[in-house]
């Protein structure tokens, strides 16, 4: 969550100087995983076991499991795809309940992450940026929000068999 007015500046020129990133409130920028390691998976194991209550040699064939697929597996080398559907998850929850919170979103692809992770810092850590959203209240000279809602039918949409 970034509120650093200088960041957000230094942030704006590879962002196609979109001014949701210096003009809203609060500028969240969502991070992926660029690995999984060894030492990720022995992280989970510990705080799932003390959360339960048991022994984390219990979680032994999950610990297995994670290796096997994440870690040494196949889908090691698409660690940052896989992440990246997680924080998608994460990102439409953030719209909805900002929503319901009558917050303005901005989900925002138009950016460069090599350069917000030059930025941010994130070179050399587990993390590299995915997604942007901008959020705040709403302005009340925003021209887009009077513009109608553009929505496809649910019968266009949703196929039934
Ligand atoms: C993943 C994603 C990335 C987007 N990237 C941008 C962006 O970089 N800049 C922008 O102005 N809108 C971007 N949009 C579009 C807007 O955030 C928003 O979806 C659009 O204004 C229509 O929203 P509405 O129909 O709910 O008003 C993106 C949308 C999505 C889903």
């Amino acid at each position: 969550m970034l509120t650093d007015p200088e960041l957000r500046a230094a942030l704006r020129p590879f962002a196609w100087n979109q001014s949701q990133i210096t003009d809203c409130s609060h500028l969240v920028v969502m991070l992926r995983r660029r690995s999984i390691t060894a030492a990720d998976a022995d992280q989970l194991i510990a705080v799932t076991a003390s959360r339960r209550g048991i022994d984390p040699t219990q979680l032994a064939t999950y610990r297995e499991m994670i290796q096997r697929d994440l870690i040494d597996g196949p889908r090691s080398q698409t660690i940052g795809t896989w992440s990246s559907n997680q924080v998608y998850i994460a990102l439409g929850n953030l719209l909805t309940c900002a929503a319901l919170l009558e917050l303005d979103t901005c989900p925002i692809e138009g950016f460069s992450p090599p350069d917000f992770d030059r930025i941010l810092g994130l070179e050399n850590t587990p993390f590299q940026s995915s997604v942007v959203c901008a959020c705040g209240y709403r302005s009340a000279d925003d021209k887009y929000a009077t513009l109608a809602k553009v929505r496809y039918e649910a019968a266009d949409l949703i196929e039934h068999r």
